[in-house]
């Protein structure tokens, strides 16, 4: 009788991350995908240090998880901000540069994607760690006082929010292009089907619905400086190989800056949303 395969986790940081050690061979299986979706959804980062997946190999473990979205024709994405690595999509680029500002990904969406899983494949030699931080564990320890003010609230997020971090002064044909998303109103807080509850934030959040514009920004920058407070925040240092995935429903994510030209590299592959925003 063969032994069962085996994966060891220790938590990296109180209220977020845990590591993941198990061989490619084990993930792959899909025995532990239970475990793992588990693990995921409490903790909101897995680490699994320096594991070195193929391509291939990440869109298969990916497959375990969940449903794998096709984006733009491909379900193995590469993160790069370098023109050449995005031929035929250059625009890919400036795009990707709204990763360095705190963000959920797909608010655009009634179900923002479930998790992502970026696997390293080249680094910077400056910036270029990723950092999460936990909505679920922001919501849970603000005073109830200030929950009951807060819930019922609804944000509407766009992508011309977000990119106005990276193009400030934009002409009049890129804000057109960004309007061709259309708006979204989520709540800013999130009842999951569990019954937990998280913060809705980020760089796509533009103001509050139904509020003074002034008086929206203000609660929702208030917020983003509460939820990435250390004590939510795991910052990641990759080492090559490293893969990580995110709960993209319960945390929030940035890059830290790092060159155009530097040559990062990562690959991500991302599991379809399951759960409608509400
Ligand atoms: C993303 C993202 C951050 C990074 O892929 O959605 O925000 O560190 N990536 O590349
Ligand atoms: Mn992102």
């Amino acid at each position: 009788m063969t032994e069962p395969s085996k994966i060891r986790s220790f938590d990296v940081a109180p209220l977020i991350g845990t590591a993941v050690e198990a061989d490619i061979e084990t993930l792959l299986s899909g025995d532990h995908a239970a475990e793992l979706r588990e693990l995921l959804e409490r903790r909101g980062v897995l680490v699994f240090p320096r594991l070195h997946m193929s391509k291939e190999q990440q869109l298969a473990f990916s497959a375990t998880l969940g449903e794998v979205l096709i984006q733009g024709s491909k379900q193995v994405l590469n993160i790069s901000l370098d023109k050449n690595e995005n031929k035929g999509a250059e625009y890919l680029a400036d795009y990707f540069k709204g990763s360095f500002f705190w963000h959920i990904d797909q608010t655009s969406e009634d179900s923002p994607c479930r998790a992502s899983l970026l696997g390293a494949r080249n680094l910077s030699d400056v910036g270029g760690e990723t950092e999460f931080a936990n909505t679920y564990a922001a919501w849970d320890a603000l005073p109830e006082s200030e929950q009951r003010t807060y819930e019922g609230l609804r944000v509407v997020h766009s992508l011309e929010a977000a990119q106005l971090y990276i193009t400030p002064e934009p002409t009049v044909a890129e804000m057109e292009g960004w309007r061709k998303i259309p708006t979204k109103v989520h709540p800013l807080v999130w009842t999951h089907e569990s019954g937990r509850k998280s913060l809705v934030l980020g760089s796509t959040a533009s103001h509050i619905e139904g509020r003074d514009l002034s008086e929206g920004r203000m609660i929702l920058t208030r917020l983003r400086e509460w939820a990435t407070q250390p004590q939510f925040v795991y910052q990641h240092r990759w080492t090559l190989g490293d893969l990580v995935i995110w709960d993209n429903t319960g945390t929030m994510h940035r890059a830290l800056p790092y060159p155009f030209d530097s040559g990062r590299l990562m690959t991500r592959t991302t599991l379809k949303g399951e759960e409608v925003l509400a």
